[in-house]
């Protein structure tokens, strides 16, 4: 038996200097042990496994403009980062409240916990497994006469991207799954197998502005890929090797996008939008390619034009110079506001 107070545990073996593996980046997942690890991970602009840092929080708290005692839907809580930011303007007056949803039932607990232990109870904040499609619904049961304000930062948070077993990462081999609820629908696998090379075509061309797909869908339609590094080197073989990193890119921005099911949540959660938001209630989108913009920016078009929105956002806000170099992961953002007339 050992005197030691806490027992010594052998640090994960990877090969070379730095681990590789999301798995053996110990340092990073414990970052109350290793702070200078992690500053190291944002200092480099990246993001600590296991974690995500959210995008253009002070753009966001200025087009929304936060006030204490609103209530505020989050519809992609993720890591609670722009919740987080939101209560604290928020919560400083009764009634102030964040509902939150996410379709996550791994990731929403963990932040629910996260943001418990800052310091916000149930009575200023409030979590529930939902896709925001149902938005209306949940909210026809919660409050009458709308949201103050309605946040949406669109895809997957990095935590799900980086664990190899939520089968997203082409870098991380992992089962390919590609579900943001593991609950429900078909796998990346199972979808890919069954889909037929029109189907997957127009989900490359739709989905991901894929200029091969064709060719790629001809290739990938009715096979099964267990792994994501299978299909990543099924699509790598399809395509000459200039291309080939982001051409796999795509393809898995393509599927994801597919088995989520998430442009009928954003048409959903877009055609819903104005009837969830308070008289003068502001909703702000946060999107990272051109088919979640495209809805977007069509949606709040059309609701001005019809007088349901008094003001939008004339031009695409996007993270600075500093935010880019800081954060990798930002470079793609846009967001967009509308004010509820
Ligand atoms: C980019 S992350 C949000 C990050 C968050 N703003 C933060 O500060 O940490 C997107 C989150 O939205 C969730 N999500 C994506 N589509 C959804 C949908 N249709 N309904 C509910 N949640 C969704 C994902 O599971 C993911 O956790």
């Amino acid at each position: 038996m050992s005197d030691s107070p806490t027992p010594h545990r052998r640090r994960p073996r990877y090969r070379g200097k730095n681990p590789r593996a999301f798995h053996e980046k110990y340092k990073e997942h414990d970052p109350g042990r290793f702070p200078e690890t992690v500053q190291k991970v944002l200092d480099s602009g990246k993001t600590p496994a296991g974690t995500h840092r959210p995008i253009l929080v002070a753009e966001i708290l200025e087009v929304l403009a936060p006030q204490p005692g609103e209530f505020v839907v989050d519809c992609t809580f993720g890591y609670g980062g722009h919740a987080e930011a939101i209560l604290r303007r928020i919560a400083t007056k009764a009634g102030g409240h964040l509902l939150a949803l996410d379709t996550d039932p791994l990731e929403g607990p963990r932040t629910l916990e996260r943001l418990r232990g800052a310091g916000f109870g149930p009575d200023v904040l409030t979590w529930e497994r939902r896709n925001f499609a149902g938005l209306a619904g949940v909210l026809a049961a919660r409050r009458s006469g709308g949201a103050d304000m309605i946040l949406a930062d669109l895809g997957i948070s990095w935590m799900q991207l980086d664990v190899p077993a939520r089968g997203f990462s082409m870098k991380n081999d992992g089962p390919l799954d590609m579900r943001m609820n593991p609950g429900r629908g078909p796998t990346a696998a199972e979808w890919l197998s069954k889909a037929r090379p029109e189907t997957l075509a127009r989900a490359l061309a739709e989905n991901a502005d894929e200029p091969r797909a064709e060719a790629i869908a001809a290739a990938l339609a009715g096979k099964f890929f267990p792994t994501t590094r299978a299909l990543a080197e099924a699509v790598s073989n399809a395509v000459p090797a200039p291309v080939r990193e982001e051409t796999v890119r795509r393809v898995f921005q393509a599927v994801r996008i597919a088995v989520n099911e998430e442009f009928g949540a954003l048409d959903m959660l877009l055609r819903t939008l104005p009837g969830c938001l308070a008289p003068g209630g502001r909703a702000a989108f946060l999107t990272f390619h051109s088919g979640e913009d495209r809805r977007v920016k069509a949606a709040f078009k059309e609701g001005r034009r019809a007088g349901v929105y008094a003001e939008i956002a004339e031009e695409v806000i996007r993270p600075g110079v500093l935010e880019r170099r800081d954060n990798l992961r930002a470079s793609s953002a846009k967001l967009r506001w509308a004010r509820r007339a």
